[in-house]
């Protein structure tokens, strides 16, 4: 009986609850210092760095820490950009010493604070942060930048040309290329060799060589084995790794040297 009456006494076990969850709480912006390179060649000013007081949070792009000095602080600051998502190809720069795209590159990753924004080297400097792309795009038209194929007119009963998954997988990582330069601007080729094709026209130049659609090899493989040409690579891969988007300029000039000595068809 003494036994019933205890467990009529006992307390219910309380209900376990999750505990709400904790309120947002917005990262404070903070402050860096944005050093800006400043030049004009065509005034012959030396080259100096125009600091600024930027805030910042964690998701602050440089190119958008640049654009807040051009609209509240100096606006004649140049610099070049376009699409704001790693697809035109037109913020390439400096940042920290290393070539980037300013539009993909947080502040936050970065790991300072103070930033350092300079024209990309190997280009010639139009003004501030802006280069001229004049010589990459002419190189870049040199190299044939299309498919060649005296019979590529579709033809009445021809539907498709065909390629398969390992045909298209030769060449694909080098389609994805936006020309921004940032391969040229590392290559150190580059900066002892102003002619030199570059990583950029020659990783195009096997784009379209490898493509089975192709039939201009014999072509290109004549304009890139010259003395500023394919040869003049010592394979120093800085173009491979500021690459932003996933090319690999320095393996597409080993593969097209394969052409030429004669490893590859
Ligand atoms: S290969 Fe890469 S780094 Fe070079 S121009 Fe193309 S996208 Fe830019
Ligand atoms: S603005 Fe287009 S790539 Fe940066």
């Amino acid at each position: 009986m003494a036994a019933i009456t205890a467990s009529r006494e006992e307390k219910p076990e309380p209900t376990k609850q999750t505990p709400p969850p904790a309120p947002a709480v917005e990262s404070a912006p903070k402050t860096i210092t944005l050093r800006i390179s400043r030049s004009n060649p065509s005034e012959n000013s030396a080259a100096k760095f125009d600091e600024f007081q930027i805030p910042v949070q964690k998701w602050t792009t440089v190119l958008e820490a640049i654009l807040h000095v051009k609209q509240n602080l100096d606006h004649s600051v140049a610099v070049r950009y376009s699409c704001r998502q790693a697809s035109c190809g037109s913020c390439g720069m400096k940042i920290n010493g290393r070539p980037r795209l300013a539009c993909y590159t947080k502040v936050s990753e970065l790991d300072s604070n103070v930033i350092t924004v300079e024209p990309m080297s190997n280009f010639p400097i139009i003004r501030d942060l802006a280069v001229d792309f004049k010589q990459l795009f002419s190189t870049h038209k040199k190299m044939k930048p299309f498919i060649i194929n005296e019979g590529s007119e579709v033809q009445p009963g021809a539907k498709e040309f065909i390629q398969t998954p390992n045909d298209l997988e030769k060449f694909l990582q080098f389609s994805y290329c936006i020309k921004c330069g940032l391969c040229n601007s590392a290559c150190p080729t580059m900066a002892t060799d102003k002619s030199f094709i570059g990583p950029q026209g020659l990783a195009q130049a096997y784009r379209y060589t490898a493509d089975n659609r192709d039939e201009g090899k014999k072509g290109r493989l004549k304009i890139v084995d010259q003395s500023h040409g394919i040869w003049r690579c010592h394979f120093a891969g800085s173009c491979s790794n500021v690459c932003p988007k996933g090319v690999d300029p320095a393996m597409a000039i080993q593969l097209l040297r394969g052409y030429l000595l004669g490893f590859r068809k």
